[in-house]
């Protein structure tokens, strides 16, 4: 007789690793991909809405986006998209701000329309969290869904800012920010007692409903992350390891951020 089926859910799929020598050559697989997405929704005729991500391992990404930009001379007018997360407190103009760095990597140097690149407005979040929280999600929602979500790891397993802790089923919600993720940006602020102590960010949720999610790890601080997501066993205290239960994830890591797997 056989044994009985322990659970009728499906297993996940695993996580897609994609092992490089060295982040150029993921940054450029991965822009590949999405200038590739880009062209198949305007052949299709709808716009590409995209999920996009901060912080320094995103910095290459950008830099590679716009130098294809502009060498091949794309037109990205079809793009829409959503960051993953902002600093509550933040306004807009703030030079620490999420908004700030998109202008600065991506909106200015591209020449994108600044409506097309939605982040949320961290000094309204300040004021109504949960309006700002729920008008992101419809946002998201009435343009049909993220096509595919860009992200990077923090080194305690954070997706956006979803730090250890955070569900499964999250939205995008204000959170508080880990002691470990304020001191990684206590540099850029100038001193710990300068950055702010919560974040407006897209839940677990809503990161899992894009339909492809990329993840780029370089370097060593990030292999503990790294083995957690590759773990995938959906673990609260590792938010990175619920990419497990994403049909489509691929992860890239250079040789230190792949060292622990
Ligand atoms: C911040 C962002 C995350 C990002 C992480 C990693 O915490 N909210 O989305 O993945 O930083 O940053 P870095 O690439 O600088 O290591």
């Amino acid at each position: 007789m056989s044994a009985p089926q322990a659970s009728s859910r499906p297993e996940p799929a695993a996580v897609n690793l994609r092992p490089v020598e060295r982040a150029p050559e993921a940054l450029a697989e991965v822009v590949s991909e999405v200038l590739e997405l880009i062209e198949q929704c305007r052949r299709a005729d709808r716009r590409c809405v995209l999920g996009l991500a901060t912080g320094s391992t995103m910095l290459g990404f950008y830099a590679e986006l716009v130098r294809r930009v502009r060498s091949e001379k794309l037109d990205l007018s079809g793009l829409r998209s959503f960051n993953l997360d902002e600093f509550v407190g933040l306004a807009p103009d703030h030079p620490q701000s999420f908004a700030a760095y998109m202008r600065a990597h991506l909106i200015e140097p591209a020449g994108l329309d600044p409506a097309c690149v939605r982040i949320p407005d961290g000094e309204l979040a300040r004021q109504d969290p949960r309006a700002v929280a729920a008008a992101y999600e419809q946002e998201i929602d009435a343009a049909g869904g993220l096509e595919l979500q860009l992200l990077g790891l923090g080194r305690n397993g954070h997706i956006g800012f979803n730090e250890p802790g955070s569900p499964r089923d999250s939205r995008t919600r204000q959170v508080d920010l880990a002691d470990s993720t304020r001191e990684d940006a206590a540099g850029a602020f100038g001193g710990l007692d300068a950055v702010p102590r919560h974040a407006i960010t897209m839940g677990v949720a809503t990161i899992l409903d894009a339909r492809r999610v990329r993840v780029l790890a370089f370097g060593e601080r990030k292999a503990d992350a790294v083995a957690a997501t590759l773990r995938g066993d959906g673990d609260a205290a590792w938010p990175c390891s619920y990419l497990g239960s994403h049909p489509d994830v691929r992860l890239y890591v250079d040789g230190p951020a792949g060292q622990g797997r």
